[in-house]
């Protein structure tokens, strides 16, 4: 099959990846370490390590065992908020990581001064039009557009409406990829026709062979469907959290208990809001790791996207990659 015409809108994206295709694997906390990362870099897609949580040590290994298992580029997603932000932004710069992801809110101008120093391309997630337009003109270098369809933690707009909404004003100007609900290789092949340079995958990813989840996580992920990955509900107005979508199991109900137990303590002066809000975000780095990890999937946060459905079967990396790209070509071939 020609590939001819999926080449020629993944230009602009491959070239700044420096992939033979414009497939990013979006980081996943826990999941997206050497084997992942490595193995969807090796297959022609762009992998990025999820630092999460990590201390600037633990990362530091992490680098470096990815880069013994791959020399193709792969990227670090960083989260704004780490406290060691800075020490973290050095270390990429140390093994010469080419991309820094910012991921978890606003980066500041001193993350991206010293990212942008360092020699490193920057990309930056854009959850509105405005939003876009600032993070180009504070130097970042591209962006991912990620609507609420994705797994893990999600804005309030769906892809289709932000990609329409963003993608016609900056994709000119800039590389955009598009996130969020991503299964097959028909959604890519329109959302490149819509503007974007590539696209990012998280959900479609977790099931490969190469990926360390445990067997009953991904268990989960081939039983399930679209309406299974439902957002959290958030219980009290006063302590607005970000809304986390993952299939539905005991947790959803504890992710309740645990913010009814946050408020009653902002009540009585136990606790100040950001750390209120610090708690949620520990609860979920740890309910993540007790399913992704110990195989824990009642207690546990078994974040997916609402792509899952489109999850079938256990396979490698290079298999997912291909059949996404064949997809895609065919699409695009068809309309002629
Ligand atoms: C289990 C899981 C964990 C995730 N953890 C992170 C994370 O730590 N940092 C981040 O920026 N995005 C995270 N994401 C979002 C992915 O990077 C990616 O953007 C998203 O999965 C794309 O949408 P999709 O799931 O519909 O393919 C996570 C997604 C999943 C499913």
């Amino acid at each position: 099959m020609s590939h001819d015409k999926l080449d020629r809108l993944m230009a602009r994206g491959t070239e700044f990846l420096g992939t033979r295709w414009a497939i990013m694997g979006g980081a996943m906390s826990w999941i997206s370490e050497r084997n992942l990362v490595s193995a969807i870099s090796n297959a022609g897609g762009f992998g990025v390590i999820a630092c999460g949580a990590m201390p600037p040590e633990l990362l530091d290994k992490e680098i470096a065992a990815t880069k013994a298992m791959t020399d193709k580029p792969f990227g670090v997603n960083l989260i704004t908020m780490h406290p060691d932000i800075d020490d973290l932004i050095d270390i990429c710069a140390r093994h010469e990581v080419s991309h820094v992801v910012l991921a978890g809110g606003l980066p500041s101008g001193k993350s991206i001064d010293r990212i942008k120093g360092n020699g490193a391309k920057l990309i930056a997630f854009a959850p509105a039009l405005a939003l876009a337009k600032k993070l180009k003109r504070s130097g970042v270098d591209a962006l991912v557009v990620e609507g609420m369809e994705a797994g893990g933690h999600i804005g309030p707009v769906s892809t289709s409406v932000l990609a329409q909404e963003i993608l016609p004003h900056v994709a000119a100007d800039m590389p955009v990829f598009v996130a969020g609900g991503i299964g097959r290789g028909e959604a890519i092949a329109a959302y490149l026709e819509m503007g974007a340079v590539g696209v990012q995958l998280g959900t479609r990813f977790v099931c490969a062979h190469e990926c360390i989840a445990h067997e009953n996580f991904k268990k989960m992920f081939l039983r399930a469907s679209a309406r299974d990955a439902v957002p959290s509900v958030q219980i009290d107005p006063r302590l607005p959290v970000i809304p986390v979508r993952a299939l539905k199991n005991r947790e959803t109900e504890n992710f309740s208990a645990k913010q009814r137990e946050v408020a009653a303590k902002l009540d009585s002066g136990e606790l100040e809001m950001g750390e209120a809000q610090l708690q949620i975000e520990h609860y979920w780095a740890g309910a993540l790791k007790r399913a992704v990890i110990d195989g824990d999937v009642e207690s546990g946060s078994v974040m997916a996207g609402q792509s899952v459905g489109m999850v079938k079967r256990e396979e490698p990396i290079a298999d997912i990659v291909k059949e996404l790209v064949d997809e895609a070509a065919a699409a695009l071939s068809n309309r002629g």
